[in-house]
């Protein structure tokens, strides 16, 4: 009897371990030391109300090529994040600028359009696009490690603020993972039917700068 419930709490917490994104916290908070570190608290007894607050997306970021600009708070900017399993991102678009497709490969987001007309959209495992122009004030989620996107099709700067279920959600641009990487340049020529002339073209776009 006592081994069938062993055997049944097992299989409950591999189930919950499996449905949870990050691991529930065993304590009130961990403040993390440093970021490579992330398990290692800050003595809580020399906590300030400093630790749990950030002031680091009070405005826009440096904008990209593409005219956008995304700052992340998650547990490396924000250690009082540590443990807590969620994190934040604030997002402006330029006219016309674009969020390239990419994915959270730990989180689901959830994205509040603050200021302006975003057309916003994610990829199914069936390339199925679920896509809109969200007006301000509306919601979207992007299920966790589906490739999604946006756009500013507003004739004024844009404003989103994006809410993830891990501390650490981790960010893969489709672009940068592909071109901007240093995949065997025959294998992208074939994969995409390019000529080496053309896979340069993108692979400077999307390299690292
Ligand atoms: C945390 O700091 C307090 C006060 O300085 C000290 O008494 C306590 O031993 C420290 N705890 C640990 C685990 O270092």
């Amino acid at each position: 009897m006592i081994n069938k419930v062993a055997v049944l709490l097992v299989v409950l917490l591999f189930i919950i371990a499996a449905l949870a994104s990050d691991p529930d916290p065993v304590m009130d908070f961990c403040i993390a030391k440093s970021p490579d570190n992330s398990f290692s608290c800050k003595n809580s007894s020399t906590a300030t109300v400093e630790d749990f607050t950030y002031s680091g997306i009070k405005s826009p970021g440096n904008f990209k090529q593409t005219g956008f600009s995304s700052m992340a708070v998650n547990s490396n900017v924000f250690p009082g994040l540590n443990t807590l399993g969620v994190s934040f991102v604030r997002a402006d678009f330029g006219v016309g600028g674009v969020n390239v497709p990419h994915f959270h490969p730990r989180a689901t987001e959830v994205a509040f359009v603050l200021e302006g007309k975003i057309y916003s959209g994610f990829v199914d495992t069936n390339n199925k696009v679920f896509a809109k122009v969200l007006e301000k004030g509306e919601v979207m989620v992007f299920p966790r490690g589906l490739v999604h996107f946006q756009m500013n099709v507003g004739d004024r700067p844009a404003t989103i603020l994006g809410s993830f279920d891990s501390q650490n959600p981790g960010l893969m641009r489709i672009p940068n993972a592909v071109f901007g990487s240093d995949i065997k340049e025959e294998l992208l020529e074939k994969a995409f039917g390019l000529s080496s002339k053309e896979l340069s073209k993108l692979k400077k776009r999307f390299s690292p700068s």
